[in-house]
């Protein structure tokens, strides 16, 4: 974008403070800024004055899923349907990995983390391993497309290649980026994070749809004849990824997708619950059910809010496309956002100053109308790393990982 041009939009928008310290920055500064210009999207950042109340707010009641008891009973039939869809060539994985892993502190992208004692053992590692012994049960490669964020897309495509894809293929592995977007202060106006640049962040793990598209690799997924996309995060070690039980049993419920979820250990567990907002499927945070529906029980006994999301689904790829053109609900997010003040001086607050924009995955499975709930045994398929110690860390993701016969 030009001068002129970026001038006169950032002035429509009563946001020409961007271009401040235009004058002192060189040629190349001075582009990379433009672009950022051209690249706002202004409808986003007027929502900031009217956050959408998004969810939680209609009728919720417990949603109906498989539990492991039926799910051995039909395993073999789920187990032969999934494997003819990997082997078809009919299922995708799309490696989440554009989150900035703040809680891990470290700066290098979340999935280069190390968790091997006598050995190294990399978070990519281990999940392409996960993703290996699905192919060699199936006889077939699973097309492989990580999101990857502007600050992380070099460093994660760097390490691939420095580890060979660790045995993967890598003509069947694609890197994306997703969409950035710009914090705005309480007042509304944008934040520099540099002279040069706008305090970006990645847009929220709704965003890997629309930056897979706005990548082109919604033709390759056409091209291979893609029809099922099991989404996952980058920090859950012993996730299983196109797990061919999983994918034959949301592919003969009908339903257009299907969540991973563990049984809640207790009624307070601090995960979001799976369950049914006007009729339709609907994550709601632990802090939204009310006391009566955290201890409410079915006539079996157990926990009816039962179901805790692990962030790995599927869905099917012809409705993604239907929810996307529908746009994705934008949470506006109070956040601490460094930046710089009038005088160019970085400023790290210590409270909330401003907003941020982002999209959750989970409205996406909301705007899908049907999900279906697929019990994990936690022990076998949870080892989330969030932390460097504590819960939900790299210690604990250890101990599981030994548990489950990986050697560190
Ligand atoms: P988290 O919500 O745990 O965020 O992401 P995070 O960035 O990894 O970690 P913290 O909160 O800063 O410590 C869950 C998953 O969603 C991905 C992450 O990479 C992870 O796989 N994610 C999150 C994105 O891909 N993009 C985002 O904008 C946010």
């Amino acid at each position: 974008m030009e001068y002129e041009r970026a001038l006169r939009e950032l002035k429509a928008h009563g946001q020409e403070h961007v271009l401040r310290f235009y004058g002192e920055l060189s040629p190349e500064e001075q582009k990379a800024l433009l672009e950022q210009v051209g690249n706002i999207d202004w409808e986003l950042i007027s929502r900031y004055e009217h956050p959408e109340n998004l969810s939680g707010s209609g009728k919720i009641e417990p949603i109906s899923g498989l539990k492991t008891a039926e799910i051995e009973r039909r395993r073999a039939e789920f187990t032969a349907c999934g494997e003819r869809l990997v082997r078809e060539g009919k299922v995708g994985a799309v490696l989440l990995a554009g989150g900035q892993g703040t809680r891990l502190g470290s700066d290098a992208p979340k999935g280069t983390y190390n968790v091997g004692i006598t050995r190294p053992l990399y978070i990519f590692e281990q999940l392409i391993r996960n993703l290996q012994d699905v192919c060699a049960q199936c006889g077939a490669t699973v097309p492989l497309y990580v999101m990857t964020s502007e600050k992380n897309d070099a460093p994660t495509r760097e390490f691939f290649r420095a580890h060979d894809f660790f045995g993967y293929p890598a003509s069947d592995v694609y890197f994306f980026r997703q969409d950035m977007a710009p914090g705005v202060d309480e007042a509304g106006k944008l934040l520099l994070e540099r002279k040069d640049s706008l305090a970006l962040s990645p847009n929220g793990n709704g965003g890997w749809y629309s930056s897979l598209v706005r990548a082109g690799l919604d033709k390759d997924l056409r091209a291979r004849g893609v029809e099922w996309l099991n989404v996952f995060a980058v920090d859950n070690v012993l996730q299983r990824i196109a797990d061919p039980v999983f994918v034959g049993a949301t592919a003969l419920s009908g339903r257009g997708c299907g969540a991973k979820v563990v049984l809640k250990a207790e009624p307070h567990e601090r995960v979001g619950v799976l369950c049914l907002e006007d009729g339709k499927p609907n994550i709601i945070e632990y802090y939204e059910l009310t006391e009566e529906m955290a201890n409410l029980r079915d006539e079996s006994g157990d926990l009816a809010y039962c179901y805790g999301v692990i962030l790995n689904y599927l869905f099917r790829t012809d409705i993604l496309k239907e929810i996307a053109d529908r746009r994705i609900p934008v949470h506006v997010v109070r956040k601490k956002i460094p930046h710089l003040d009038e005088r160019g001086q970085l400023v790290t607050p210590e409270r909330e100053n401003g907003f941020k924009f982002e999209t959750l995955i989970l409205d996406m499975v909301r705007l899908t109308g049907s999900c279906l709930p697929f019990e994990v045994i936690r022990e076998r398929e949870f080892a989330p790393i969030k932390n460097k110690t504590g819960v939900d860390s790299v210690e604990t993701a250890r101990v599981l990982l030994e548990k489950n016969g990986v050697k560190l």
